[in-house]
């Protein structure tokens, strides 16, 4: 199976001029951008092989009505977008977001056909207690996340992204996960999905491992057969940088 990279521009850029720019020089075959919703129609009418995804999506089973600021799954599709981020650690820590309200987001996503990226990780207060600790923190996560979506079937993206390496690359060190306990923690939660007990072992699951992923360690965690793609912030704003670490994937 080819990686899968997604760019998660998450409020930049500010300018619609260089959203276009951006989205020009990233548009590539197994490229998912995820720009901002305010610039999502400029970038759509730019990109020719990549896909789209939206940053979150609120939890509306409808196309239009009388849903004051929401944007639904539906129109997403409508729009041409097939995925969604759901739940990232930062509408987690300043946006109010719970498992609850992921988990609505997660089942009206299915619903509506888009496909979700959960993103789940542990924070360093969490992680301080030990990698076990972290796993159980993780899983619990996504069994709350993924409690409406029981016994379906379908395709899942799980982004593991540890909240302490989120942001830390600026290519000059950094406080990245090491590849192998990242690895070990996507195979912890494939394992996890697809014990049939849990009833999610019906869906297609794919691992994306997030957090500081740049050009000078996508190598390494390249070599971890269960880390199926990325999930790029900051480096996805630096589109020589970006072109690099997809080069390197597909290479
Ligand atoms: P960075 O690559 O900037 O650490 O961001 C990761 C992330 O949050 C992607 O969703």
């Amino acid at each position: 199976m080819k990686h899968l990279v997604i760019a998660n521009w998450k409020m930049n850029p500010v300018s619609t001029e260089d959203a276009i720019r951006l989205a020009k020089e990233e548009d590539m075959r197994d490229v998912i951008i995820a720009p901002p919703s305010f610039h999502m129609p400029s970038v759509r009418a730019v990109i020719k092989r990549g896909a789209l995804c939206a940053q979150d999506i609120d939890p509306i089973d409808a196309l239009s009505g009388p849903y004051t600021g929401a944007i639904s799954p539906l129109l997403f599709k409508k729009m041409g977008v097939r995925y969604a981020i759901i739940g990232h650690s930062e509408r987690r820590a300043h946006l109010g977001e719970t498992d609850d309200s992921i988990a609505k987001k997660v089942h009206t996503a299915l619903t509506a056909g888009i496909i979700p990226v959960l993103c789940v990780g542990e924070t360093s207060e969490v992680r301080a207690g030990g990698y076990m600790n972290a796993r159980d923190f993780v899983l619990r996560q996504i069994e709350r996340d993924l409690d409406l979506v029981r016994g379906g079937v379908g395709k899942l993206i799980i982004a593991y992204e540890p909240v302490w390496a989120i942001s830390t690359n600026n290519n000059d060190g950094g406080v990245i996960d090491d590849s192998e306990s990242a690895g070990e923690m996507i195979q912890n939660i494939k394992a996890f999905l697809a014990e049939s007990m849990k009833l999610w072992a019906q869906y297609k699951i794919v691992g994306l491992y997030g957090g500081s992923v740049g050009v000078n360690n996508i190598g390494m965690f390249l070599k971890e057969r269960s880390i199926d793609g990325f999930l790029v912030g900051g480096a996805s704003l630096r589109a020589k940088e970006f072109k690099k670490i997809v080069e390197i994937i597909h290479s």
